[in-house]
């Protein structure tokens, strides 16, 4: 599909910082990886804890006239994790395309690990190495094996060697719960385990952040929780994410930050628990009262 070109094809820093299989417990629940194999607690290497990875500033986007993002700021720091959440057409998903460069902006200015997004060219490809994107629709090659699927960015892109890149796939895939499948072609996984296929294929390019755009919005609800439970424990492992998601148990759970928008502007953002229990606009008010009665 066209569509993966953007993300998956990119390369990236073909490293995994795990020492070995750091699977966490299927529920997500529980502390992600430290201890058992002596891998650190946070292995996503991403900047110092906190420090500023992402940063947004006066971003501003048109489509033709729509003004979809007006003078955007927002910093995620490094081990952060933000839930953007709000109404359709507010720009969310131009949010996380902007960041990722598969849209422009007019102007203002975007940086990601201190560096501003760069126009094309090697150091693009580069940037994409560093932010991880997964869609809705997993975008995974169909007449590819779920191995290759994982294999293809690192190898191709980066230039890791087969038997190195078959490993790391490997064993990502084992921590997403799906190693068993990876002679298969996508068609013959489900919806689930196709998205934490597409997870495993992001994390072989040992992004510094991940975007999530809606990444379960178009799963079957029995294969909802398996793909959030990869990412909470993603999330918990010290991963920067920036997530598009209306799973407000995910948010409340995994979050740091929820950031609410509505007609292209960050409306209002606060810890989830504060923003769900006490939304200080009348848009969040509107919108929570729309999506927790449905
Ligand atoms: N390529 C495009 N050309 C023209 N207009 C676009 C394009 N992409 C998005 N838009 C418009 O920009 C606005 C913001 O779109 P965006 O997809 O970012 O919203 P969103 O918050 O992700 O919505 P949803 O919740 O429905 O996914 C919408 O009005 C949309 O129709
Ligand atoms: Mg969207």
């Amino acid at each position: 599909m066209t569509g993966m070109d953007s993300s998956a094809a990119a390369p990236s820093d073909p490293r995994e910082p795990r020492g070995a299989d750091p699977r966490t417990d299927p529920a997500g629940t529980g502390d992600p990886a430290p201890g058992a194999q002596g891998t650190p607690a946070h292995p996503h290497r991403s900047g110092r804890p906190g420090e500023p990875l992402v940063v947004l500033e006066g971003v501003q986007k048109h489509f033709g006239d729509l003004h979809v993002l007006r003078d955007i700021d927002l910093t995620v720091g490094a081990g952060e994790v933000v839930v953007v959440i709000g109404p359709s057409g507010s720009g969310k998903s131009t949010l996380c395309r902007a960041i990722n460069r598969l849209e422009t902006i007019e102007s203002g200015t975007i940086t990601v690990d201190g560096r501003p997004l760069p126009a094309e060219g090697k150091a693009l490809a580069a940037l994409r190495a560093d932010v991880g994107m997964v869609f809705q629709s997993f975008n995974l090659f169909a007449h590819k094996t779920i191995l290759d699927n994982v294999t293809l960015g690192p190898i191709k892109v980066r230039g890791v060697g087969k038997t190195e890149a078959r490993e790391r796939a490997m064993a990502l895939l084992d921590r997403v719960g799906v190693a068993h499948q990876a002679s298969k072609y996508p068609a013959q996984l489900s919806g689930g385990q196709q998205q934490r296929v597409a997870i495993a294929r992001s994390l072989a390019m040992d992004p510094k952040v991940m975007l999530f755009d809606e990444p379960t919005s178009a799963l079957d609800p029995e294969m909802i929780n398996e793909v959030l439970d990869v990412m909470t424990s993603l999330a918990d492992s010290g991963m920067t994410m920036i997530v598009v998601t209306h799973e407000m148990g995910f948010a409340r759970r995994a979050a740091d930050r929820v950031v609410f928008m509505a007609d292209g502007q960050i409306v209002e953002q606060a810890a989830p628990e504060e923003f769900f229990t006490h939304p200080r606009s009348e848009r969040a008010r509107d919108f929570l009262g729309k999506i927790l009665t449905h």
